[in-house]
């Protein structure tokens, strides 16, 4: 409905097409399951990969899809609309480690890890928070230190999403030293696979939301990474991960965006079928009004994102951007997934209707890759860097 608003290419509606129809045919008959079972069919992400959606944003040379970031959020919502827990995988994957490799890594690097990525052969995660670092990342601990041509890492990371299913992992480490701590720049960024001796998976978490992707801690226990597999410049992790999580965040937003839309559409059809004294609930003003205000939240929303994303496809600075989209669609997502609920009632609080899930998924998307609070903090800070 909403769509109108965005002047999309021929490509961007054939890319939507192909998403909704995989979306509905492949992801909805298993949500349900999926969401109660924390489970997750691994043959999805082949389906993903199939339709080019795991390499949307890297360039054909590797083997990628060469899409502008609109694209690849166009297929993103229509994904997040049936399923939010593929949607993260998708936007992880898309949005982090493999943009993180195009950017910073060694012809080596790309060719090992990126061309299998872009090809959906190899999933990644990305690892940056740890229990004790969350929104203060900078703060995280885990050591790495040099040892001959290897770097020894030990330490725990957390809340990383699907990191029990990942081929490839971009992990946040300090390389300074406990004599000689520098803050956000004592960060480096590894290239972790699951096969190097001293990565194991820790605890999976039970969690409200997102259930269909596996979210876990990893233990880096005496973890040898060779030298080659440091991204970039030593040092530098820090500042990769902000800047990646400027994508990130745009991910999530078409994410979030995603859920509310659904919420809004399954209201809307909700409202027009369910009677009570004696006329569709859609005919009361009180309904009309939550419709209409969930309906402007959610293409008020999109049209920031798009700005935001065509901004960063013209090579501009999004960080400020990108933090008002997230903050707008996430809080858009909870406040409409909970004016679904009050419209579908009784229904609406049990889970044979799909708002119930809806509610529950929306709600990460406020916490992670950033809270609300954390994107207020970086869109003030801009407002001063500016002045
Ligand atoms: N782009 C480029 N550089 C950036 C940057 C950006 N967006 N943000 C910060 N930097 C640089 C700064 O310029 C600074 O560089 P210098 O050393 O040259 O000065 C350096 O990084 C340190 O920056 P700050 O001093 O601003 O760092 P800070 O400690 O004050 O933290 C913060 C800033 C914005 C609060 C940051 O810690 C933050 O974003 N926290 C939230 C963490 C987060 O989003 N975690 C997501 C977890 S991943 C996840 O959820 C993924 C998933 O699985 C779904």
């Amino acid at each position: 409905m909403s769509w109108a608003l965005i002047p999309l290419t021929e490509e961007q509606r054939a890319i939507q097409q192909a998403a909704r129809s995989f979306a509905r045919a492949e992801l909805a008959p298993h949500s349900v399951r999926w969401d109660r079972d924390a489970s997750f069919d691994r043959e999805v992400v082949g389906k993903l990969a199939a339709l080019g959606f795991l390499g949307m944003m890297i360039p054909e040379e590797y083997d990628g899809q060469g899409l502008d970031t609109c694209t690849y959020l166009v297929a993103l919502e229509e994904i997040a609309a049936v399923d939010a827990s593929v949607a993260v995988l998708m936007s992880v994957h898309n949005s982090l480690p493999t943009q993180m490799i195009l950017r910073w890594g060694s012809a080596e690097q790309k060719d090992r890890y990126l061309k299998g990525m872009a090809r959906g052969e190899l999933l990644g995660a990305f690892a940056l928070s740890e229990p004790e670092a969350g929104s203060d990342a900078a703060s995280l601990r885990a050591q790495a230190t040099k040892d001959g041509d290897h770097y020894v890492l030990e330490g725990t990371k957390a809340w990383v999403s699907h990191g029990s299913m990942a081929d490839v992992i971009l992990c946040m480490a300090r390389t300074d030293t406990p004599g000689e701590r520098k803050g956000a720049r004592g960060i480096s960024t590894f290239i972790l696979t699951p096969d190097m001796p001293g990565l194991h998976i820790g605890k999976k978490e039970d969690k409200m939301g997102l259930r269909g992707d596996p979210t876990v801690q990893l233990v880096l226990d005496g973890l040898r990474v060779p030298k080659a597999n440091l991204l970039g410049e030593e040092g530098m992790g820090f500042v990769y991960a902000m800047q990646s999580l400027d994508n990130g965040r745009l991910g999530i937003s078409a994410q979030a965006i995603g859920i509310a839309r659904a919420a809004l559409e399954h209201s809307v059809a909700y409202a027009a079928e369910r009677k009570q004294f004696g006329k569709p609930i859609k005919e009361f003003q009180g309904v009309q009004f939550k419709l209409a205000d969930m309906a402007t939240r959610v293409t008020s929303s999109r049209a920031l994102l798009y700005a935001a994303a065509s901004a960063k496809d013209r090579g501009e600075p999004v960080t400020q951007f990108a933090s008002m989209a997230k903050l707008q669609a996430t809080e858009t997502a909870m406040w409409v997934t909970t004016q679904a609920i009050q419209i579908f009632g009784g229904y609406g609080y049990v889970k044979e209707y799909p708002v119930e899930r809806l509610f529950r998924d929306a709600k990460v998307t406020e916490i992670y890759e950033g809270t609300s609070e954390i994107q207020r903090i970086v869109i003030a800070r801009e407002l001063y860097a500016r002045s």
